[in-house]
């Protein structure tokens, strides 16, 4: 099932900024923009910049193309966005306040007359608040305080009646000064009559140091309170500051992701999501922050574990990255990347077990079975680990799994799990990978430890995934 088919089934709009250039030079891009979303946004189209390169040239070719596109694809459009202190033209800026402002109005009431009929929500006002709630004081801010940003909401509202009308912002996805001073605003704004009908929450993510899904739900409350719809207008998940594995940071985004819609689907105020890029290979955040993976799509337009998981929650199914088995269990003659460090080690039936693993002729305590976790451990990425133990004979003694890491702290071992094995049946050891990794991850070894040598450890059911308990 396709994203927009899983978004059609709770009534909401799933979203996707769209450029020009590889609309029109790539096919695949466009192809798989209509077949998986059923809304787009142009990403920088309808910016002033692009729009009106001089005062007397007009560009509205891209836009056009991008419509069209759209409407072909039965996609509904976001206008983005008509009142913004960037990307404006070079000569708009060299303008004295008043001739900005005068310019700033006709370029929205032609781009609105343009336009009228094909929108269905305009990104009226974009970023006008600093990060302590207060209204930036722009260039046309220095003319009349905040009355342009509500007579920009009016003049469009009245040049086309049917456009929901967005202020969009970055930063107030969660409570905070800058998302309550917000809610100030428009809480004044429509108890004034102003027609701003929608709050837009950029949502350009990041794991690990940005806002909770829980935060978000508690948040989107609040505006939904004031009878706005909520929209999560850009979205996309940084990933390049994680240290250790690709496969772990794709998933670590792909449960953000998760969490993120399913607090869209939970609440009904929330009626659009949107992502800022259709895949990795077309994004601004490569030329903006640096290169990251932040997207859906991989630079070879294949669906990545973000996909997955936001389709999930879309269909209100459990985050498929949770069920992901990362540690490979060996057959008899395929060791799957088992080793030792101690004897040779050897796979077969044991104790009721198909295909369980034994190191023979064990000299040290520590000299289980070995698998490296590097392809799957990273930074702010829980994972949990485990394996079935047993003895062969004798009295019950300790075990106990053991991660070895190497990274750019040197080296160290955390311990996962421990407990007392006995020959009169398995042993669960399960437990967290709980280590703060820095710098390049060099090794990562997951190992059983047993009793001394001279009595065989038996080693099945291994197991390594997300542990999807701990909050993303
Ligand atoms: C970005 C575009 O993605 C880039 O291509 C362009 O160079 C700069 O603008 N918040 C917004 C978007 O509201 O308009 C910005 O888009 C990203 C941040």
């Amino acid at each position: 099932m396709t994203l927009r088919a899983a978004a059609e089934t709770t009534g909401r709009r799933i979203g996707v900024a769209v450029a020009y250039e590889p609309l029109v030079r790539e096919p695949a891009y466009a192809r798989l923009i209509q077949a998986e979303f059923n809304a787009v946004t142009p990403e920088n189209a309808l910016k002033w910049a692009p729009v009106q390169p001089r005062p007397e040239l007009v560009q509205d070719q891209h836009w056009q193309v991008i419509f069209d596109a759209a409407s072909q694809g039965r996609q509904s459009v976001r206008g983005h966005t008509l009142l913004w202190d960037q990307q404006l033209p070079a000569w708009a800026v060299a303008l004295s306040d008043a001739e900005l402002m005068v310019a700033q109005q006709q370029h929205l009431e032609r781009l609105v007359s343009a336009t009228a009929g094909r929108v269905r929500t305009w990104d009226v006002v974009n970023e006008a608040l600093e990060d302590d709630g207060t209204v930036s004081k722009t260039a046309l801010w220095r003319v009349d305080g905040d009355r342009h940003l509500r007579d920009a909401f009016v003049k469009t509202k009245a040049l086309d009646p049917a456009a929901v009308l967005a202020y969009n912002d970055y930063g107030i996805e969660a409570r905070n000064p800058k998302s309550d001073g917000l809610l100030r605003l428009l809480t004044a704004w429509r108890a004034a009559g102003v027609p701003v009908e929608a709050v837009g929450l950029q949502s350009h993510l990041k794991v690990g140091e940005g806002p909770r899904p829980a935060e978000l739900a508690a948040n989107m409350r609040r505006f939904a309170a004031l009878g706005l719809e909520v929209h999560l207008t850009e979205i996309d998940v940084q990933v390049r500051h994680l240290a250790g594995s690709a496969w772990g940071a794709e998933a670590a985004q792909a449960r953000l992701l998760y969490g993120w819609t399913a607090a869209c689907v939970a609440e009904p105020a929330c009626r659009e999501l949107s992502f800022w890029g259709l895949s990795d290979r077309h994004t601004w955040v490569d030329g903006t922050l640096g290169d990251d993976r932040p997207l859906l799509f991989n630079d070879d337009l294949q669906p990545k574990l973000g996909y997955y998981a936001v389709r999930a929650a879309l269909l209100g199914q459990p985050d498929p990255t949770c069920a992901i088995e990362r540690l490979p269990a060996p057959k008899v003659g395929a060791h799957a990347g088992w080793r030792s460090s101690g004897g040779p080690l050897q796979v077969g039936p044991k104790g009721g077990a198909a295909a369980a693993m034994v190191v023979a002729g064990r000299t040290e305590a520590w000299q289980g079975p070995v698998h490296s976790v590097l392809s799957s451990l990273t930074a702010g990425l829980p994972l949990r680990a485990g394996v079935r133990v047993r003895l062969n004979a004798g009295p019950p003694a300790p075990v106990a799994l053991t991660l070895r890491i190497v990274d750019g702290l040197g080296e160290r071992y955390v311990s996962v799990a421990s407990g007392r094995a006995t020959a009169d049946g398995w042993l669960r050891l399960e437990g967290p990978l709980r280590v703060a990794l820095q710098g390049e991850l060099r090794t990562a070894d997951l190992y059983v430890e047993g009793p001394a040598a001279g009595r065989e450890l038996w080693i099945d059911a291994p197991s390594l995934r997300v542990d999807c308990e701990a909050s993303p």
